[in-house]
């Protein structure tokens, strides 16, 4: 299935209950929430408090991307605040494994995810034990750049490795998409989109019409 993951971080802030009914009621499956720590990536967002008070806002699924040094020791409050999704980095966790498991263990899904410069062969070992990988095609930290393009064919590797082992896996990708260049991802073979800016600039409703639409165009299997 083709997934879309408005990120909370390109909405306006002021209006963030309306924001989410917007895109929930235009189909957006996800919503992406950024945590950073200000430690990993050099910027600070939001945490705990915003995702529990904003949990009631929609029924989507909370796709939680943590930018932060050994995500474990939050993962506990941030699936009471309900988190659906957990998704770690693989370069900030000493010990990745467990740090998945603690996921699992407090009844979430698991996601890994790997900055531009992090090759694939870091997480290959992981890829039985998680749900999605999330494929960073900007560095981490804000909204609004643009995609770094050799991370693409990254996502091709990760889609073909996938297929070889039989893991009929989630791949996300997170930096950059756009209504004009989202066709590049999923053709390289990512199925979950985050979008922040070019869903939440302008039209929020209509811009996720828009990239639902597009999403149509591809078989809808992994
Ligand atoms: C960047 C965040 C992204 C960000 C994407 O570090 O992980 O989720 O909100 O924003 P856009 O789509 O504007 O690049
Ligand atoms: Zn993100």
């Amino acid at each position: 299935m083709i997934i879309l993951a408005p990120s909370v971080l390109g909405a306006d802030f002021k209006n963030l209950e309306s924001e989410l009914k917007a895109v929930s009621s235009a189909g957006a499956q996800y919503i992406h929430l950024d945590v950073m720590d200000g430690d990993f990536v050099p910027s600070i967002s939001f945490g705990m408090p915003l995702i529990s008070s904003i949990r009631s806002c929609t029924d989507k699924v909370f796709d939680v991307h943590m930018m932060v040094k050994e995500p474990y020791r939050y993962i506990k409050e941030i699936r009471q605040c309900g988190a659906d999704l957990i998704t770690v980095h693989a370069e900030a966790c000493l010990h990745l494994d467990s740090t998945i498991k603690v996921i699992r263990k407090n009844g979430a899904k698991a996601g890994v995810a790997i900055n531009p410069s992090t090759p694939i062969s870091v997480i290959d070992l992981i890829l039985p034990f998680v749900d999605m990988v999330l494929v960073m095609t900007v560095n981490p930290g804000f909204g609004g750049q643009e995609r770094i393009p050799y991370t693409l064919d990254k996502v091709y590797r990760l889609r073909k490795r996938c297929q070889e082992r039989g893991i009929p896996m989630d791949i996300q990708v997170d930096g950059g998409v756009t209504l004009d260049n989202v066709r590049e991802f999923l053709d390289a073979g990512a199925n979950v989109i985050v979008s922040g800016s070019a869903v939440f600039k302008g039209d929020a409703a209509g811009n996720t019409r828009k990239f639902l639409e597009i999403f149509k165009e591809y078989p809808q299997s992994v």
